[in-house]
């Protein structure tokens, strides 16, 4: 699966390509139904998320936006097996997910990188852990570290890394896993805009190319217009569904272009009015 090759397909926008959501092809991977979870604190109840059902299909890319603290990671978390919902259920390829759920590959907001390891280093510990022959290991890191564009850069600190290199070295060291799923939170939060845009772009090719079903967790609504098949919008806290967008962009597209295209500056609008009356509550 990792020898194929990652490809930034060229775009085009005609009728021709394949739009159709994917949501009606796929079996489901994730499943949530009726979830709620309340966090017992020191200062009482914290209701996260109330009556979540969503159905995550293989090989989709979901993308989660809603105002802060609404229960984004708090979702992630739970398909992740990190903790249970306190209503409902949460299945993973039709079974209840169970601590910890091996089979998906959770990148948060912080890149956890270990210090005092390079880049080659690094991206070994999940290939390590399994015991992988050193041999085999060193050629499946070099192959992903091809992948993310960071080939030379092996023997390179975290230290010695730009913020985009040190996400694409966290990215190969989840790809490392060879996860079916990549949860990823705000992955790209710190990054400036053009490396950001370059991040998506890879980031796309690689769900497509290894077929890997993404949720990914923005604030940033042009990211979640533009990386997603289906966008979530979630309302504040206690985070409920507020809707279901589809985005109906070919499944190859031109991250690049994409502010030329009608279908995405509707749906851009669109979201804004739908999470403009969260932020105004916000505000109070
Ligand atoms: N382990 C925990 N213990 C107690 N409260 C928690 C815990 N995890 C999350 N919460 C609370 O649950 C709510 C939802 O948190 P969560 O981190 O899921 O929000 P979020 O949508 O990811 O926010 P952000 O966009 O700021 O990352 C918050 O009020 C948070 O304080
Ligand atoms: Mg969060």
């Amino acid at each position: 699966m990792f020898e194929r090759a990652v490809t930034a397909a060229a775009v085009d926008q005609e009728a021709s390509v394949e739009t159709r959501p994917i949501a009606e092809a796929s079996p489901t991977l994730i499943s949530y139904r009726g979830v709620g979870k309340t966090f017992e604190t020191l200062q009482g109840d914290v209701v996260a998320v109330r009556d979540i059902t969503l159905d995550v299909r293989e090989g989709e890319f979901v993308t989660l936006v809603g105002p802060s603290g609404c229960g984004k990671s708090t979702l992630l978390n739970m398909a992740a097996g990190l903790f249970e919902p306190t209503t409902g259920t949460v299945h993973y390829r039709g079974a209840v997910v169970a601590p910890y759920n091996q089979r998906v590959g959770y990148m948060t907001q912080n890149d956890h990188l270990l210090p005092w390891r390079d880049v080659m280093g690094n991206v070994k510990v999940p290939l390590e852990i399994r015991g992988v022959p050193k041999g085999e290991a060193r050629d499946r890191v070099e192959s992903l570290l091809h992948k993310v564009g960071l080939k030379g850069f092996e023997k390179s600190y975290p230290s010695q890394l730009s913020g985009g290199m040190r996400k694409r070295c966290a990215l190969a060291r989840l790809l490392a896993y060879d996860p079916e799923a990549l949860l990823m939170d705000e992955p790209f939060g710190a990054l400036d805009a053009q490396l950001r845009l370059k991040m998506q772009i890879e980031i796309r090719s690689l769900a497509m190319a290894l077929g890997k079903t993404t949720v990914f967790v923005t604030h940033d609504l042009d990211e979640a217009v533009s990386l997603a098949d289906r966008c979530v919008v979630f309302t504040h806290r206690p985070g409920t569904i507020a809707r279901v967008v589809d985005v109906p962009l070919p499944r190859e597209r031109d991250l690049m272009r994409l502010r030329h295209n009608a279908t995405y500056r509707d749906l851009t609008a669109e979201l804004w009015d739908l999470l403009s009356p969260d932020m105004e509550q916000m505000e109070d």
